[in-house]
């Protein structure tokens, strides 16, 4: 007979199983629903048996985020970066110098190639198979520790299969994965968020983000190429190709395509192949990493101050292609901001094809003397972002002539605006479809009011059918009229209202985030809301108490009056939240105002045992000045146990669920900071 113990091993095995199979491997078994159920029976079976719950469960994986940012390390050995070649002939020069090195005389030196991927390095570290650290590159020397963000990323294992004893120490790449970074933004652009350049960027910004949970929604994977062994450890494998087999066969993320080659010739052609080949990856790779293959041999090159002799990254060249440029068209922005584009005659380029390429404003069109008709060079080089380097002007049609910025909006029609000092210009109508439309979006996106199944075609819908002119008119939308919309039906109409009428009591700060004053992005929009604690305290605040707030200068200061000295804006605040029967009742920070920039802002701590220095009550009040919530029970969303002297069956719960623990000195230093 097989108890709840067995059962959640067995649970645990297929989950990882499973996982590997879906972001390791790319070969799922079995449908998300399917997977889903594993997860949700194991997550019941260990809120029945807390005590069967261990660190390295799949339902571990999100913890509680580092209080004080993240931790710097020193790296067990520095982790240096690789010499690049550019051509064939600097990956012969390193052929060369390598035989030099070996004295190989005229056989072949075998090395295997692999992928560069374009993400961002990391050293994990397994002990007895469990994962217990996650270190980024940093200076090679030092790293932060990541730990919290890397355990969430599940195409790395929490725990090793037949892994050796003792440590381990892993490198390899953190990285997302194209389809994820194109979604990452759409959703930044209905934000009007700075796109990020390329997947790389994407990746090391939510490496930074302090809060796991957002981490793990970014969808991030991660492949590992090294393995570092401690000192005097037997070795695991003879030749670097074994390696990779071994690591894969311990379930860590192993790239497909390396490859063994016998002789440069070999590496050559690779690289030649995977030129041609990357654009049909679902990840970036910005070259090829050739690496000597038997381990005694790199051991005998060793290593300069800053690259291994045994290994070269040869860089792809930047893909290119010449298309004609049809048009080009301008955007609209929720600020109003146009900014032009180019419509180009659809290309293929690294394995995409380009139909649309950024002009970023006028002035660059004119510096680059881009004209509709034109014969462009299109590029993609680090940034993923299709760029226009430079007309082609043998293939310039006759009678073309230089672009200029249209005069009227090309949506509602005002004329365009320009302040002699900016570049950017302007449509200044509020009530434009466009800005509307950009608006609505923004105010439903997900870091705003949070209105899940507002999207695109049905904002659209809405504005275009007059439904919808402003924030407020969303909250007088019912089920059958969204359900006579197109691609509504009854259950997507009723679920969209609900998300609407939840959308009623969100934070303050979303709902001053949301509004979409210029310049007041997550972090200000948090520090308004926490100095004000009520909209009508923010409309009426002057200049000089807005640039009292932490976060807030000048520059904000006037764009938050500016909004609310506009009537209109001001008539809608009214409809929207200050007024008698307005929708929002928005929910003023909870501990007093400040909280949000306070240093424990959002953490719980439960306090077991005697602590020496401090009465229970004063432990308390440490935490509560602090903006942090003292509560009895311990649960996987505590932040910290403080343990103190004889700790009670606390201290037991607060390791089996794998929160953090303070001795009491540990919680001085925290209080002292
Ligand atoms: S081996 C001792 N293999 O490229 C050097 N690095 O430009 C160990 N990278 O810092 C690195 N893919 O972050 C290696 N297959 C691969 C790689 C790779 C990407 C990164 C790595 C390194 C950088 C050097």
């Amino acid at each position: 007979m097989t108890g709840p113990a067995d059962r959640i091993l067995e649970l645990r095995r297929l989950i990882r199983h499973h996982e590997e199979r879906y972001y390791v491997l790319a070969d799922p078994e079995i449908t998300d629903d399917a997977f889903d159920a594993l997860m949700e029976e194991l997550e019941a079976l260990e809120r029945a048996y807390p005590e069967l719950v261990t660190p390295d469960s799949p339902t571990r994986r999100v913890g509680g985020r580092p209080a004080e940012g993240f931790a710097t390390v020193e790296h067990a050995a520095p982790m240096l970066s690789l010499d690049n070649a550019y051509s064939e002939d600097e990956l012969r020069a390193f052929d060369e110098r390598v035989r030099k090195g070996l004295d190989a005389g005229d056989g072949p030196v075998g090395y295997v190639a692999e992928l560069k991927i374009d993400g961002l390095s990391i050293a994990l570290t397994y002990e007895d198979g469990l994962l217990v650290r996650g270190v980024t590159r940093g200076d090679g020397v030092h790293g932060e520790d990541v730990t919290s963000n890397v355990r969430v990323i599940r195409a790395i294992p929490l725990g090793l299969r037949d892994a050796p004893a003792g440590r381990v120490e892993v490198r390899g790449e953190i990285y997302l994965p194209r389809p994820a970074f194109d979604r990452l933004n759409r959703e930044r652009e209905d934000r009007e968020e700075p796109l990020f350049a390329n997947p790389r960027n994407a990746a090391a910004g939510a490496m930074r983000n302090l809060d796991p949970a957002e981490v793990a929604r970014r969808g991030l994977r991660a492949f590992v190429y090294q393995l570092v062994l401690p000192e005097g450890a037997p070795p695991v494998a003879a030749r670097h190709a074994e390696t990779l087999d071994r690591l894969a066969a311990w379930g860590l993320p192993v790239a497909r395509g390396w490859r063994a080659c016998a002789g440069i010739d070999e590496v050559v052609a690779y690289c030649a192949e995977w030129a041609d080949r990357r654009g049909g990856l679902d990840f970036e790779t910005d070259g090829v990493v050739v690496k000597v293959d038997a381990l005694a041999d790199r051991a005998r090159l060793g290593a300069t101050s800053k690259f291994p002799r045994w290994a070269l990254a040869f860089k792809f060249p930047a893909q290119q292609a010449t298309t004609r440029l049809l048009q080009i068209a301008v955007n609209v922005g929720r600020t109003g901001a146009v900014t032009p584009y180019a419509v180009l005659e659809p290309v293929r380029l690294s394995g995409s094809t380009i139909s649309l390429a950024t002009l970023h404003n006028a002035q660059e069109v004119a510096r680059k003397d881009l004209r509709e008709g034109d014969l462009v060079l299109v590029e993609k080089g680090g940034d993923v972002i299709p760029k226009i380097v430079k007309p082609i002007l043998a293939g310039r049609p006759e009678g073309s002539r230089p672009w200029e910025m249209p005069r009227a909006c090309p949506v509602c029609g005002s004329a365009l605006q320009k302040p002699e000092d900016e570049v950017v210009w302007r449509c200044p109508n509020p009530s434009c479809a466009a800005r509307i439309r950009r608006s609505l979006l923004h105010f439903a996106s997900r870091r705003a009011m949070n209105i899940e199944g507002l999207g695109e075609s049905l904002v659209n819908q809405l504005v275009e059918r007059g439904l919808v002119r402003d924030f407020a008119d969303l909250y007088t939308l019912n089920a059958p009229t969204l359900a006579a919309l197109e691609r509504m039906g009854n259950k997507s109409a009723a679920n969209l209202v609900g998300e609407i009428e939840q959308s009623r009591t969100r934070d303050l700060w979303r709902v001053v985030y949301a509004i979409g004053i210029r310049h007041v992005g997550e972090r200000g929009a948090q520090a308004l809301a926490a100095a004000f604690g009520a909209m009508q305290a923010l409309i009426d605040a002057r200049p000089e108490a807005l640039e009292t707030v932490p976060d807030v200068g000048p520059v904000v200061a006037r764009a938050v009056r500016d909004f609310f000295d506009e009537p209109r804006n001001l008539a809608l605040m009214a409809r929207l939240v200050t007024g008698p029967d307005a929708p929002l009742q928005p929910v003023a920070p909870a501990v007093g105002a400040g909280a949000a920039t306070l240093p424990f802002a959002g953490q719980t701590f439960v306090l077991t045992g005697t602590l020496e220095a401090f009465s229970r009550d004063e432990a308390a009040a440490a935490i509560e000045a602090r903006g942090g919530r003292v509560t009895s029970a311990v649960s996987r969303k505590t932040s910290y146990v403080v343990v103190g002297a004889d700790p009670g069956s606390k201290l037991e719960k607060a390791r089996a669920l794998g929160v953090r623990m303070l001795d009491e000195a540990a919680f001085k230093r925290l209080i002292m900071d």
